[in-house]
């Protein structure tokens, strides 16, 4: 019997780890089988190339690093996740709760292409690259949580970079991926039916509990009854 994933998605600092962690403990209470995981796997060699594409090593302007490419790097290390620690949870029932996954790819590489048929090529592509020819399962859901564009950069002034240094990786670097990234949430709702968690009321962050209890009621109705 296959399980569900379920993935939690949004941009940097929206809240993606905190959320899956409450999410988890929520399931485990309620006695489900479940299991968290997050990407890029950093504590992983299979994400050395994310690594080096982050800190630009194949060029200090992420627009300019092949997106076909890039996408690649990225799902070889979700592909060795997969199959060395959640393939089999998976295929016997278990929930796995993903802080991004191929979500994440839609949204910052899709960005790089201008126009919309070059866009949806990229979509296709990456659909069949990852679900189809590498076999990783396909989401039974995706939250996206929503914060504006404003609030996340309120929430970004200052922060320190995942890939070390004081001035972040080559994506948070560059102020125009955010806009692009934000203005992609239409086009990626639309096309793949995600379910976006308002995060923010009045233009500030909602509370931990409330954003938690919306993501919950989503993941309540893919849920195996
Ligand atoms: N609703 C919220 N209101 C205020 N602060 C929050 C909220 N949710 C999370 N935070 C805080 O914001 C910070 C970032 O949260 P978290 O690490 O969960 O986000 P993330 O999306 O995983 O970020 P990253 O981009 O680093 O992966 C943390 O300090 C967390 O405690
Ligand atoms: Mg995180």
């Amino acid at each position: 019997m296959q399980g569900r994933l379920i993935i939690i998605e949004g941009g940097d600092g929206s809240g993606k780890a905190t959320q899956t962690k409450l999410l988890q403990e929520h399931l485990q209470r309620e006695g489900q089988s479940v299991r968290a995981v997050s990407f890029p796997d950093y504590d992983s060699d299979s994400s050395a190339l994310v690594r080096m594409y982050l800190r630009g090593d194949f060029g200090a302007d992420a627009d300019a690093v092949n997106p076909y490419a890039a996408s690649a790097f990225y799902a070889v290390d979700r592909f060795a996740s997969y199959q060395m620690h959640w393939k089999s949870f998976l295929e016997q029932g278990g929930i796995v709760l993903a802080d991004r996954y191929t979500t994440s790819n839609m949204l910052y590489q899709m960005i790089k292409f201008n126009d919309p048929a070059d866009r949806r090529a990229y979509l296709d592509w990456l659909e069949d690259f990852e679900f189809g020819k590498m076999g990783l399962p396909r989401p039974d859901l995706v939250c996206l949580l929503d914060v504006p564009l404003d609030v996340t950069e309120q929430l970004m002034a200052g922060r320190q970079g995942k890939t070390g240094g004081t001035t972040g990786d080559i994506h948070e670097k560059n102020g125009s991926f955010l806009h692009k990234c934000h203005d992609a949430y239409d086009e990626l709702t639309d096309r793949y039916g995600w379910q976006r968690i308002a995060c923010t009321e009045d233009g500030r962050m909602r509370s931990i509990d409330d954003i938690h209890a919306d993501v919950y009621q989503a993941v309540a109705a893919v849920l195996i009854p």
